[in-house]
């Protein structure tokens, strides 16, 4: 078998050659095919058996598998809230695949953890919590803003509610829950929220919802009611969790009213911006989160519109005590007391081991610099808002909202205006492999559903994308 550096060159062919072709759309969007078929197709028994004999086998192995992606770079992949990293943004996954320094740790990673020290500061700059003169400035400190990087929105939402309940009763993490402890969020929050909820032992029903209106918004008038309410019913609350944005509109909650009333009734107040944080980054963006800055804690996954490759979050807090309440847990051989270089994450994560993902996030801005990341995330935004007033002009198409985000649903009602038809819709169109779009529920009602986050695809992309739809609707009889 010839050297790692022939064979990586190889591979870096072939994927040059994915990116290509994805581009050009001289791929299928997505040709999903039986895992069986799959299987076959990659020889999966075989390789695992003898292994890679040769060099060939390698790049047949790769090849193959490549076909079998959902090809995120086709400008037709307008699907779910999955970054479209940029064309090298691989490279820092070779590096830590190669290298193997887990960032958790300062010791066992010291780059990685520096590149996570400085895209924390970042981030806590954009949130307007940095009060360094420097992002070099790493060392955490109470009454300071501080953060980590974890592996996805899900581990950082109960990062951030493990917190919240330490701040609340701090003797649970010894003694268990005590049995009055309630969250509120409007009734879209994302799932994750409940399930963090029943994860800490609070249970789902801990979760006292805030009705929300025919998009899906929180009624912000009612929000004091259900806190009445949970302090009639003898409840203490937790926290209120903001939606920015929620998942299936991507539509954003008033943030500055839930923070100001999160304020005057001493509260923590948690922003799951998992997709719309950044908005913090866009200049023209920005304005759907204002009043972030009033949050105790924010999550911000970067690996949705930071065009960062799966998995990469912050969260982040208004004040490192918080941080350092969530898990109160000693490990001798990995917190020390003493004073060590750099700064360990390990004690404020949920994961003991954790990827470098310092790395893949500044490599994200290193690709293109700052600034370009900012663009990127207003342009997707515009382009949602273009999308949607290219379908009010088309007739028996429903928009429901008008977008705030780069995701917009819509309904076409020509042929069948039941949500059967909107789901066999859904499914046709990415079973003719040219595009591939989601569906969701809001309020009840089945949507079609594009997350519009692959730089390449411009209104024309759209445009074909409507004709696409008619075509294939006039062809389905539910
Ligand atoms: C609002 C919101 N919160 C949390 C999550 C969960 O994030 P992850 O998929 O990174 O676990 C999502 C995912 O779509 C989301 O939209």
């Amino acid at each position: 078998m010839k050297k790692a550096e022939h064979i990586i060159a190889r591979i870096g062919q072939l994927l040059n050659t994915h990116l290509e072709k994805s581009k050009a759309k001289a791929t299928p969007a997505l040709d999903q095919r039986p895992a069986e078929e799959i299987a076959e197709a990659l020889q999966l028994k075989q390789v695992f058996k003898k292994g890679f004999q040769t060099e060939h086998e390698i790049s047949s192995f790769v090849s193959t598998y490549l076909t079998h992606t959902n090809h995120l770079q086709h400008p037709h992949y307008m699907g779910h809230q999955v970054a479209v990293p940029h064309d090298l943004a691989g490279i820092p996954e070779l590096i830590h695949g190669t290298v193997n320094n887990p960032s958790s740790l300062y010791e066992m990673g010291p780059a990685g953890a520096t590149c996570e020290g400085f895209m924390i500061n970042w981030m806590l700059d954009k949130v307007g919590w940095f009060e360094g003169d420097d992002y070099y400035d790493f060392h955490f400190s109470p009454g300071k803003a501080s953060g980590v990087l974890t592996h996805g929105g899900s581990v950082a939402n109960l990062t951030a509610l493990a917190a919240a309940r330490a701040a609340i009763a701090p003797d649970a993490w010894t003694e268990g829950n005590p049995t009055d402890l309630v969250v509120i969020g409007a009734a879209s929050a994302h799932y994750s929220i409940a399930r963090a909820l029943s994860i800490l032992g609070l249970g789902k029903k801990a979760f006292y919802p805030v009705a929300v209106n025919e998009n899906e918004v929180i009624q912000i008038d009612n929000l004091n009611a259900v806190y009445q309410k949970a302090l009639a019913d003898g409840k203490r609350v937790m926290c209120v969790v903001a939606n920015a944005c929620a998942t299936s509109t991507g539509l954003f909650e008033p943030l500055d009213t839930m923070g100001d009333f999160c304020l005057q009734h001493k509260l923590w107040f948690h922003v799951d911006g998992a997709h719309g944080a950044a908005a913090l980054a866009g200049p023209k963006s920005r304005h759907y989160v204002k009043g972030i800055e009033k949050a105790t804690s924010i999550i911000w996954d970067a690996h949705k519109m930071m065009r960062v490759p799966a998995l990469c979050t912050a969260v982040l807090f208004k004040d490192f005590t918080r941080q350092a309440g969530a898990f109160q847990q000693k490990g001798s051989y990995v917190f020390h007391d003493t004073k060590v270089v750099g700064m360990d994450s390990m004690p404020y994560t949920i994961e003991c081991t954790k990827s470098a993902l310092g790395l893949k996030l500044f490599w994200a801005f290193a690709l293109e610099g700052e600034a370009a990341i900012g663009h990127y995330i207003d342009q997707t935004f515009t382009l949602a808002k273009d999308f949607h007033a290219l379908l009010q002009k088309e007739d028996s198409f429903v928009t429901p909202y008008f977008p705030e985000s780069n995701i917009l649903c819509f309904r076409y009602e020509k042929q069948d205006a039941s949500d059967d038809f909107q789901k066999e819709l859904r499914y046709a169109v990415i079973n003719q492999h040219r595009f591939y779009i989601t569906s969701c529920e809001m309020n009840g009602k089945r949507y079609l559903r594009v997350v519009l986050i692959n730089p390449a695809t411009t209104l024309d992309e759209l445009k074909d994308l409507v004709q696409e739809i008619r075509k294939i609707a006039a062809g389905l009889v539910c």
